[in-house]
């Protein structure tokens, strides 16, 4: 294994594991969830999960990718449980499925980024966002990025990845800080922050058949588990580094974005008396440039460098989900890198295109990944971890750790067997109701 790449910098691994996490799931997804699912009871379970569910699992992860210097696929193999390879297929299977969608929201942006220059989105931005969301125009921004994606696929990992996500994590921290700052001077913050930040204990009771899975959803989603991208990155990480201080400062910094991204879209949407419930999959489209409208020249320069922001946030982590696959056959099957990483974003584009042709395909693919794939394919990746290399796991997670995991590594594996694992089968169990529309 000498010759295989490792990241040059630790910070290199981190900032691409940042930059696969922190994506439209944090700033398009997370207010429109939280919205959907009554605001700030929707935020405790979510906060909640990333810690409970999110963290374990991420280290599970970690765990896999390291031992084996493999991605996805091969992982299973190398770890001498061949039965186990059909996870990783799971997983790259629900990357697929979820990039396909992911690039026409990606697409959106694209189309902001350039209406920024004219202040077309500022007239009506409800009606704007109708017209460009589905059609063929998104069809052809849709295009636009998945090729984006592909071009920086080809290049390879340090070349493409490292590069783009290390200047990515500081500006969008500062760019969200500001607009946040700027949001609470407006009348509607005070409404909004009590929306968005005081939870209604008897209203996440009387909901959570439908909250919980949905928070759960959203933190995998953010920390992009399940799609053996986490597997993968980890398969490039040396022996010397602790397993336990990168997932922490990963999941840190990804909920630090989503919550920060809630503390711009509410006050925005609350001062424009638009009402969070009703926003939907436009939430963070409709409130950006309702808010800006009133700046004038400076409402368009600052759209443009958010959208720009959100633009390589997406592309950040839409790389990580094709570079998946790609590393698997590069790997595996020694096909050509940039040849391969062609024919399967074309593959992506044209499952994509239900999404960007008519409303409603883009929200079930969303709901089969997030509510389905996801947490299947997460519930077997940490039993296999918890029951099957279970020691293995343990001295892991201690490598390169120092004498603190002596006593927190068995205390994650006890996590994982139990806590961890009913959690997420009671999540699959839930998502699978509200899929088949059953009572529960
Ligand atoms: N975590 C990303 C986001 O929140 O936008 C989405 C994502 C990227 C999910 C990569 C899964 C993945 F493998």
């Amino acid at each position: 294994m000498a010759d295989r790449e490792t990241w040059a910098t630790r910070l290199g691994f981190i900032l691409a594991s940042v930059g696969s996490a922190v994506g439209l799931g944090n700033i398009w997804r997370f207010p429109f969830q939280t919205a959907t699912n009554g605001g700030a009871a929707f935020l405790l379970v979510y906060l909640v999960a990333v810690v409970v569910i999110g963290l374990p699992a991420i280290l599970a992860e970690f765990v896999v990718g390291r031992r084996a210097e493999r991605s996805a696929i091969g992982a299973f193999d190398r770890l001498g449980r061949p039965g186990w390879r059909a996870v990783g297929a799971l997983g790259v299977f629900a990357g697929f499925w979820t990039l396909s969608y992911y690039s026409v929201v990606g697409g959106w942006v694209i189309r902001y980024v350039g209406a920024s220059f004219t202040g077309a989105y500022f007239g009506a931005p409800n009606e704007y966002f109708g017209a460009i969301s589905v059609g063929p125009e998104a069809v052809a921004f849709h295009a636009v990025f998945m090729a984006l994606v592909v071009g920086i696929v080809a290049f390879g990992i340090e070349g493409g990845i490292e590069r783009a996500t290390k200047l990515m994590v500081p500006s969008i921290v500062l760019i969200l800080l500001g607009l946040a700052a700027y949001g609470a001077t407006l009348s509607g913050a005070a409404e909004a922050y009590d929306y968005f930040l005081s939870p209604d204990v008897g209203a996440i009771v009387a909901n959570a058949p439908s909250v919980v899975p949905a928070a759960v959803g959203q933190a995998l989603f953010s920390l992009s588990l399940g799609f053996a991208v986490m597997i993968t990155y980890a398969s490039y990480i040396g022996d010397d580094e602790s397993l336990g201080v990168d997932g922490v400062t990963i999941a840190a910094t990804n909920t630090f974005i989503g919550v920060l991204a809630g503390l711009v879209v509410f006050p925005l949407l609350f001062t424009q008396g638009v009402s969070p419930e009703t926003s939907g999959p436009g939430a963070v489209f409709v409130a950006m440039p309702t808010a800006l409208s009133a700046l004038g020249l400076l409402g368009r320069v600052l759209g443009l460098a958010f959208f720009l922001v959100v633009l390589t946030a997406a592309l950040s982590s839409a790389i990580s989900l094709l570079e998946v696959v790609v590393s698997y056959l590069v790997d595996n099957h020694g096909t050509e890198r940039k040849r391969t990483s062609a024919v399967l974003g074309s593959v992506v584009f044209l499952l994509g295109l239900p999404s960007a042709w008519a409303e409603g395909w883009l929200g079930w693919f969303d709901s089969v990944a997030v509510g389905l794939l996801l947490p299947v394919a997460v519930l077997l990746v940490v039993f296999f971890v918890g029951w099957v290399m279970a020691e293995d796991a343990v001295d892991e997670l201690r490598t390169g750790a120092g004498d603190r995991m002596d006593d927190l590594a068995p205390a994650w594996l006890w996590a994982l067997r139990t806590v961890v694992l009913l959690a997420v089968v009671g999540t699959v169990a839930l998502s699978l109701f509200n899929l088949t529309g059953a009572p529960v």
